[in-house]
């Protein structure tokens, strides 16, 4: 880009919502700002927005405007689609933007919690795909007692009608009386997955809820409210999948 081209590195970086533009000087005469991979210490550089990769400490930056991303929190009974033919209670009765979003994957009607969702093809392909194995953590609810080995039969693998699945963490996340809250932590997507395997070893699930994808954690998100990304989390989507 020739000089009076473009818009100032830390302008651009500013407005991303990394901090300041005093900020973002700093950051880029500590070098730890590269625009399409190139390590850049001029205060003056100009780029394009909407064109150029930009990374501050090896985590991209999205500075293209019509991109979007958000997390909502499902609600039990709505289903995974921005729009239902048969009339039922979809994301689209929850999400109140204009832009025209896609959802990153799915969970089951009665599951509730996080569902990313973008305008970002790339991104949204990427994070959905197995090959990445983002892995996605829920809670659920199952009737105890639970033998003490369950964590580690998960983690081992069971064999489901559709072939192998397993845990990569498990952990009892809080226990009254009979009923049990498990967390686990899988990087698969296959469906009713986490119903299916609690099922298998014998806990069939009473209630599900998705409380992290990859590194965005549902957080306080009440259900059927929806947030913003922050430029921090975006790139952490962005490095979780090599982009
Ligand atoms: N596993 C399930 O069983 N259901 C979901 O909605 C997501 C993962």
């Amino acid at each position: 880009m020739t000089d009076n081209q473009g818009v100032r590195l830390q302008k651009v970086l500013a407005d991303a919502g990394i901090g300041s533009r005093r900020h973002c000087e700093q950051l880029i005469g500590e070098g730890r700002v590269t625009v399409n991979g190139e390590k850049v210490f001029r205060f003056g550089e100009r780029v394009d927005p909407e064109r150029d990769v930009i990374h501050v400490d090896g985590r991209r930056v999205e500075t293209r405007s019509e991109m979007r991303y958000y997390a909502v929190n499902k609600p039990r009974g709505v289903v995974s689609t921005m729009s239902d033919d048969k009339g039922r209670k979809s994301l689209a009765d929850f999400v109140d933007v204009p832009e025209r979003l896609f959802h990153v994957g799915r969970l089951d009607t009665d599951t509730e919690g996080l569902i990313l969702l973008t305008n970002d093809g790339e991104l949204a392909h990427r994070l959905m795909h197995p090959s990445y194995g983002v892995p996605k953590t829920y809670l659920a609810e199952i009737h105890g007692p639970i033998p003490r080995d369950l964590g580690r039969r998960l983690r081992a693998g069971v064999t489901l009608e559709d072939g192998f699945a397993k845990a990569d963490r498990f952990r009892v996340y809080d226990q009254v009386g009979r009923r049990v809250l498990v967390e686990i932590t899988l990087h698969e997507g296959r469906k009713h997955i986490v119903r299916r395997m609690l099922k298998h070893v014998g806990f069939p699930v009473q209630q599900l809820a998705r409380i992290q994808f990859g590194p965005i954690k549902l957080g306080q998100l009440r259900p059927g409210t929806v947030r913003a990304l922050n430029v921090v989390e975006i790139g952490e989507l962005y490095k979780a999948v090599g982009l």
